[in-house]
């Protein structure tokens, strides 16, 4: 057994079933802070709806779901988000109108006081916080090599880049538990680096990170751990060392099916 941590993000015997397909089986899953956590598998594994039990998206008919050692079970996604708990998605969902700075400092809200509707006021609270949420998101901007885009309106910008300012939007309010679902699809070479400098940088001590990634040379080169799911299994857990040489991973990701 390993020491308990504090600030860890865990799932026990999580079972989600649609219409009697089971989609996840009985998971037991552990994602520490100061860690960055892979979470990788075939397509239809499970991940996103992993995420989506994590998030309270998805209510699972079995299992536990805590963090830092509290119950989140019942808790509405809105209430999980304000303890903290933030994604991106695996589809791009920015608000087409408003800008790549207006999208970021929708992250930011929760962090100040008056909120996002006070800052739309023409009140003189209003407007520092409005100055102090667009400078949070510049700085968040900046961080994913989108200094300039500030001002444009998201359908200008390429799909990489839309995807890296959801990734702003997200790490701009200072997460405790980061669950980015598939944050380099669509990238090019230089805005994956980008983004695997940005992830290094976060990995603090005290932040959640768990990626959902197909790109399996950014998950090996930044996770410090790795589950690997199939049909709702967990098929193995460890480092990416391990998970490498691991039979079962080797022979779902080279489809061979003779055991
Ligand atoms: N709301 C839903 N209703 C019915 N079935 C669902 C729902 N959400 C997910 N599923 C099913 O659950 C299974 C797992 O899907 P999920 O999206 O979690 O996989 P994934 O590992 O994220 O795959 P990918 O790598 O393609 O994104 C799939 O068979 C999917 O069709
Ligand atoms: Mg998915």
């Amino acid at each position: 057994m390993t020491e308990p941590q504090t600030n860890t993000l865990r799932g026990e015997g999580i079972s989600l079933s649609f219409g009697g397909i089971k989609v996840l089986k009985d998971l037991d899953v552990e994602f520490r802070a100061g860690e960055i956590t892979g979470l990788i598998g075939p397509n239809g594994a499970g991940k996103t709806s992993l995420f989506n039990c994590l998030t309270g998206a998805y209510t699972p008919q079995k299992g536990n779901i805590g963090y830092a050692g509290n119950s989140l079970n019942g808790l509405p996604p809105s209430m999980r988000a304000a303890k903290g708990i933030v994604r991106s998605f695996q589809h791009v969902a920015l608000c087409p109108d408003l800008t790549v700075r207006e999208n970021v400092m929708i992250g930011v809200a929760r962090n100040h006081h008056s909120g996002w509707l006070n800052a739309f006021l023409p009140l003189p609270r209003g407007q520092r916080e409005w100055a102090a949420m667009a400078q949070d998101a510049n700085r968040a901007l900046a961080d994913l090599g989108l200094a300039e885009m500030g001002d444009l309106m998201p359908d200008a910008l390429p799909p990489g880049m839309q995807r890296l300012v959801e990734i702003a939007r997200a790490i701009v309010g200072n997460p405790s538990v980061l669950l980015l679902d598939e944050p380099a699809a669509g990238l090019n070479n230089s805005e994956t680096s980008d983004l695997m400098a940005v992830l290094r940088e976060l990995a603090s001590n005290d932040l959640v990170l768990v990626v959902v990634e197909h790109d399996m040379d950014l998950v090996m080169s930044i996770c410090d751990r790795i589950y690997v799911l199939n049909f709702g299994e967990l098929v193995a857990d460890g480092t990416p060392k391990e998970v490498r040489e691991n039979p079962n991973v080797v022979r779902i990701y080279l489809g061979s099916d003779d055991d």
